[in-house]
């Protein structure tokens, strides 16, 4: 069943976080309903820019609608990547997105707000809610390629009244990618939760949106690795800050990296131990159980494993 980021939020807020998953094909999809069945969860599907060229925005809505029917158990909402203008629009004509993300968080503050009221206006004249993003996250975002600036709480809040955006993506300390941290023995990674802690203070009960939330497992860049791949030493999102950063009122975290990661060392294991195999089916059906697997991992950690029934009750009152 699609339903709107909103009605997850509205469940999810200060409890747990809702995964939200980008794909781009067939395996992908299926594995991430599969892993979102075993685990009982609600999730978001995400689509970037780069994800409707790759496929055709046609194929992943047809895929996803029989997605939907194949598991009608599966509580979903349908959600663009960090769009553009032009690709908001196309989205919210579409009938199919429940809501997208302008991300205009490389412009200058007034710019930002002007471009993100004018998708505001124009998506909820349709019923579908928007995610905007305020501070730079660093890494690399599409095609553009950023140095982190963590989001101003003060801002944060003149942002969200002057837009009326409905949740925001915050510059928290997180970076796009498989390169985030350096891994430095000893030293762990932090989320700025004073940051979370002080936007919750202006903003109580307003969704906040966590982006370049992979966690780069180190077990799985070695398995690449001692598989013929060269991923350079890295580290992400420490797993055990997902549920903190959701009571402070994270209710969305974005997790794209670390489902590539599986697959490249999926493939790579697979094509080194059956060199003579060629039928692309035969790799497809471990990625797809790999692929849940990681996600029924991921619910497990951001809390919202479980939640699905109860989720389903509350959407019926
Ligand atoms: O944050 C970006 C997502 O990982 C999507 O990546 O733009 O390469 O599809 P993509
Ligand atoms: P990762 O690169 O950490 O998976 O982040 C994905 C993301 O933020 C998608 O919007
Ligand atoms: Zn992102």
């Amino acid at each position: 069943m699609i339903v709107t980021t909103a009605q997850l939020f509205k469940q999810a807020y200060g409890k747990y976080a809702i995964g939200a998953y980008n794909i781009n094909n067939l395996e992908q999809t299926v594995g991430l309903f599969k892993g979102n069945i075993t685990s009982k969860a609600p999730f978001i599907i995400q689509i970037s820019k780069g994800a409707r060229k790759y496929s055709d925005k046609r194929f992943l809505e047809g895929m996803i609608r029989a997605a939907d029917q194949i598991y009608p158990d599966a509580i979903f909402a349908v959600h663009l990547d960090h769009g553009d203008e032009e690709n908001c629009y196309d989205c919210i004509k579409s009938g199919f997105y429940s809501s997208v993300m302008i991300d205009a968080s490389h412009h200058e503050f007034e710019e930002n707000i002007a471009i993100t009221k004018r998708v505001v206006d124009a998506a909820h004249a349709k019923g579908i809610s928007v995610e905007a993003e305020l501070g730079q996250l660093g890494g690399v975002e599409e095609d553009i390629v950023g140095s982190v600036k963590l989001t101003n709480p003060a801002e944060a809040k003149e942002f969200v009244k002057r837009t009326g955006c409905d949740s925001l993506a915050v510059a928290i300390g997180t970076s796009h990618g498989a390169f985030k941290f350096k891994a430095e023995p000893g030293k762990k990674f932090s989320l700025h939760f004073e940051v979370i802690e002080e936007i919750q203070k202006l903003l109580p009960g307003f969704p906040m949106v966590m982006h370049g939330s992979s966690s780069v497992p180190k077990e799985e860049v070695d398995r690449i690795n001692a598989a013929g791949g060269k991923i350079k030493d890295s580290s992400g999102v420490p797993e055990d800050q997902f549920l903190p950063a959701a009571k402070m009122g994270v209710c969305k975290v974005n997790i794209d990296t670390d489902g590539r990661l599986v697959w490249t060392r999926v493939h790579r294991e697979f094509f080194r131990d059956h060199p003579e195999k060629f039928d692309l089916r035969d790799v497809g059906v471990p990625f797809i159980e790999e692929y849940a697997k990681m996600i029924a991992h991921k619910n497990q950690v951001l809390g919202s494993a479980g939640h699905l029934d109860e989720v389903r009750a509350a959407l019926k009152k």
